[in-house]
């Protein structure tokens, strides 16, 4: 079975004001009519998956725990937040050493289930041959803030990996994608448990031993794992992306075309959901009026609007906000973004 490991940490301040800190995210009914969150789990379960492990801090547990309903669930509590290394490390080391892992971001929504399931038995069977397996997106534009994969010969049902860079400036990823062999890395990795606390150890050991004591010393609840706050709090916090892909020798990639989107911001959810014809998303009690590329998205007074273009207007309780898609990009430095 493949083991889905889900890690629930970010806060997508990006999405303000409907992603709150009281409500970040993966918990809000973004695209359809679940969460981002219920949506990964359903991706990852039935035949062939065994029990999710959840990996997450206090602060979206009770979030995690409601919406995992009566769902089958191992999780695991992070005394603070350390970034992805140690978040995967946690989980790898809560596994069987041959478990295979399948490691999901929580915030990202899948148009094509099927695309990813195939590509998921694809990543499986290169990582039980101890390949640290990526899965890969082609780009479409020079965007700096992911990873960039550079394929290398066939292997399996994928790639070896000739080089990863996580987030290079936009001279290099405008280079990545005039080169053409590139994808982007889409977040979603595939590794056994054995196999990841090995490079790990091999690259970052002082992150790979500290995580392994707050393991040694934690404290079992029921279904969830409390690791020793001590030894978690020496650890310095890197993503896996630098403190693994980059460095190790036996990175693996499968393409996959699944419809990804990492809704990154207000520009990228209106293009994942479905709009109409003149490609205006509405969402709750909207009228537009000669209107193109709007998204308009209410939980409460109407908006009305006439002859914008490529606009976001997001009503969320008393929180109004109103920009460009172009200037979208800077909603988290917003005052009441920071100040929420
Ligand atoms: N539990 C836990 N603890 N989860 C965390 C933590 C943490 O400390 N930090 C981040 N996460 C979760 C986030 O909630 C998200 O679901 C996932 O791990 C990835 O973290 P991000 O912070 O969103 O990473 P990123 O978007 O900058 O970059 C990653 O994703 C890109 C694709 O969306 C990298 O893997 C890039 O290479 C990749 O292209
Ligand atoms: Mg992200």
């Amino acid at each position: 079975d493949i083991h889905p490991v889900i890690m629930c940490g970010g806060s997508g301040t990006r999405l303000w004001p409907r992603s709150r800190k009281s409500k970040p995210k993966p918990f809000l009914p973004l695209v359809g009519e679940t969460t981002l969150f219920e949506q990964t789990l359903a991706r990852c379960e039935g035949e062939g998956f065994a029990a999710p492990a959840i990996v997450t801090g206090t602060a979206h547990l009770p979030h995690v725990e409601a919406q995992l309903g009566e769902r089958d669930a191992r999780v695991v509590v992070e005394p603070e937040a350390k970034n992805t290394a140690a978040a995967i490390a946690l989980a790898a080391l809560v596994l069987p050493e041959d478990a295979v892992m399948l490691v999901c971001p929580s915030d990202h929504h899948i148009a094509d289930v099927a695309a990813f399931r195939a590509a998921t038995q694809a990543a499986a069977s290169l990582a039980r041959d101890d390949r640290m397996v990526a899965f890969g997106i082609t780009p479409t534009h020079p965007e700096t803030g992911y990873g960039y994969i550079l394929r290398g010969d066939r292997l399996g049902e994928g790639f070896a990996v000739e080089r990863f860079v996580e987030k290079p400036d936009l001279e290099r990823a405008n280079e990545f994608l005039a080169h053409g062999g590139y994808s982007w890395n889409g977040g979603i990795f595939a590794f056994r448990a054995g196999a990841f606390m090995d490079d790990l150890q091999l690259h970052r050991p002082a992150l790979a031993e500290a995580v392994r004591r707050s393991v040694v010393e934690a404290r079992e609840d029921g279904a969830r794992l409390h690791p020793a706050p001590a030894p978690f709090a020496e650890i310095e916090g890197e993503s896996v992306d630098y403190a693994v892909m980059e460095e190790t020798q036996r990175a693996a990639m499968v393409p996959v075309s699944m419809g990804w989107s990492d809704i990154g911001g207000w520009p990228a959810l209106r293009d994942t959901r479905d709009g109409d014809a003149d490609g205006n998303r509405a969402r709750g009690s909207v009228e537009l009026v000669d209107c193109r590329g709007v998204l308009a998205d209410t939980d409460g007074p109407r908006i009305s609007a006439i002859g914008l273009e490529n606009v976001a207007i997001v009503v969320d309780g008393d929180e109004v906000l109103v920009t460009s898609m172009a200037g979208a990009q800077k909603v988290g430095k917003l005052d009441g973004a920071s100040n929420q």
